[in-house]
């Protein structure tokens, strides 16, 4: 999969923008993470990617191919979401296999298929159990295995770790990120937890009220947040008010009064 480019697209409900005229380029590879408090307007902008909502302005296009009107299911995506939406009475060989069925990939090439996919999340082992007895964890490796079976040009996650205890959340947080790196498959991930969001990216989106505040690397925006939004998002951080009396733009602190 190539590059995905958001040339100024803008998502309404009524009258609301819940994406304001979002415009960014996302490169081959990249891990980049949408990263913003609840209601901000991060699952509408994958939805939109992923073809479930159309905007009402703008074009997405993956490589120079616009994609507006091409349904979810022929856009090769793979998809993680909070709640693990995996069938409970199907074991996990067969969860694995479900999105390969619909692809007409011959039955031994499924087999090889859902057990690589199902070692690089470790859980091999389990093949044979159902869902409804594992944990959290371990359904949550079910579904991302699932998602990246179909060889997906982009992968997209949408709070996958919400509802895993916190020590878990870290283990898995760097499994997603090691396997990302793996596959090199281009990840939107999409979190309202700062930490994780600085853990796993490789450039992070940071949102609010529809609205991209700042694109930029995790050590950026925590060193030089673009605004008052971004600094107290983000945490810790000393808002000291000036008034500005000279830049220079090699100093990084404007000399103020
Ligand atoms: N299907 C919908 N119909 C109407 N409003 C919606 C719908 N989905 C989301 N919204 C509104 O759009 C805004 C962004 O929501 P959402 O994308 O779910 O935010 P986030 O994922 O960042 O929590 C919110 O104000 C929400 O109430
Ligand atoms: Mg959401």
């Amino acid at each position: 999969m190539q590059k995905i480019v958001f040339d100024h697209v803008t998502k309404y409900f009524g009258s609301h923008k819940a994406v304001n005229d979002a415009h960014f380029t996302i490169q081959e590879g990249e891990f980049f993470t949408l990263l913003g408090p609840s209601g901000c307007g991060k699952t509408t902008l994958l939805r939109t990617i992923a073809g479930f909502y159309r905007q009402e302005e703008g074009d997405i296009y993956f490589g120079d191919k616009k994609i507006n009107d091409v349904p979810t299911h022929q856009r090769n995506i793979g998809m993680v979401f909070q709640n693990y939406a995996i069938f409970p009475h199907m074991t996990v060989f067969e969860n694995v296999c479900y999105g390969l069925k619909a692809r007409n990939v011959s039955k031994s090439e499924m087999q090889q298929r859902a057990m690589e996919a199902l070692e690089m999340v470790e859980l091999a082992h389990l093949k044979d159990r159902v869902p409804s007895d594992m944990s959290g964890g371990q359904q949550q490796r079910i579904a991302l295995a699932r998602a990246i079976v179909i060889r997906p040009g982009l992968l997209l996650m949408d709070e996958p770790l919400s509802n895993l205890d916190a020590k878990l959340r870290v283990k898995m947080r760097s499994d997603i990120r090691r396997l990302q790196k793996e596959l090199n498959i281009t990840t939107i991930y999409v979190t309202h937890d700062q930490e994780e969001a600085l853990a796993v990216s490789d450039r992070i989106a940071v949102m609010s009220e529809g609205v991209i505040q700042q694109i930029a690397t995790p050590e950026d925006i925590y060193a030089y947040p673009a605004n008052r939004f971004v600094s107290n998002f983000i945490g810790t951080s000393n808002i000291i008010e000036g008034h500005c009396t000279g830049y220079d733009e090699s100093a990084h602190v404007a000399a103020c009064s």
